[in-house]
């Protein structure tokens, strides 16, 4: 059976997973970190080459202030204590989002984080952070428009490939799967454009459960699926796809 070569995760439920053990949600995304290092290590040894994790989106700046300060302090933490193992085992730690409202000290972790890693062969490990998929398809819009001006890009040639190469995930092929935790059955404007054809599992277990039989599931939903791209079943069969 065919394992995804990318798995996107929208990492939900740290907040409910603290408040329901009578905690403060801040616990919940300290779990919650664990819970990435348990996700990077299954993607590893499962066989996926791309793992993107949803780590920040655009809109979570509407959190209280010190949630907020707190997620912010979560990276730094992962990204100092963890980035020597992840050079260590090859895995290319690659950042997707809006870095202009990024304070220079995450900025230039971050930025550290995929100098240091950028050879590597392993897995991709791609970081969502300050990501919205509409804010990358706007920041992509401006990018082609930029080029159209200067003359650089005929205007009404621009391709879904222009498009695409645009994106911060240029040269990362999209999303085979994307999995959603507890529960919720939603995108949440997380890779609007590249999920186009990806298949959503939405498991029910809360993030910071989330481990290698959680990942296996997923992969186990993802392997019963029948994915057409447009096609029907029929003309799969007879093109012997
Ligand atoms: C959603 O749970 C989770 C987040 C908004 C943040 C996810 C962040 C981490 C797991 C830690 C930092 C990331 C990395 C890559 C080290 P929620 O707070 O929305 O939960 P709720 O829906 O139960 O309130």
């Amino acid at each position: 059976m065919s394992v995804p070569q990318h798995v996107a995760i929208i990492m939900d439920g740290n907040g409910r997973w603290a408040e329901r053990r009578g905690q403060v949600r801040t616990v919940g995304h300290r779990r919650g970190v664990e819970a990435v290092r348990e996700a990077v290590k299954a993607a590893g040894e499962l066989g996926v080459q791309y793992l993107t994790l949803f780590a920040f989106s655009s809109e979570n700046w509407r959190r209280p202030p010190q949630e907020v300060s707190d997620l912010m302090g979560l990276l730094k933490f992962f990204v100092r204590r963890d980035l020597a193992e992840l050079h260590q085992e090859n895995i290319r730690v690659r950042v997707i989002g809006d870095r202009d409202s990024l304070k220079p000290d995450i900025l230039s972790l971050l930025t550290e984080a995929e100098e240091l890693t950028k050879a590597n062969t392993a897995l991709q490990l791609i970081i969502a952070f300050n990501y919205g998929g509409r804010d990358d398809i706007v920041r992509a819009a401006r990018k082609l428009a930029a080029r159209a001006a200067s003359g650089d890009l005929d205007a009404d040639g621009i391709s879904e490939a222009d498009i695409s190469d645009s994106l911060d995930t240029a040269g990362i092929p999209d999303p085979d799967l994307l999995i959603r935790t507890s529960g919720e059955q939603r995108i949440s404007n997380f890779l609007l454009w590249q999920a186009a054809y990806a298949e959503f599992v939405f498991l029910p277990c809360l993030w910071p459960d989330f481990g290698r039989g959680a990942f296996e599931e997923a992969l186990h939903i993802y392997q019963c699926r029948d994915r057409r791209f447009g096609k029907t079943t029929s003309q799969d069969l007879a093109l012997g796809t």
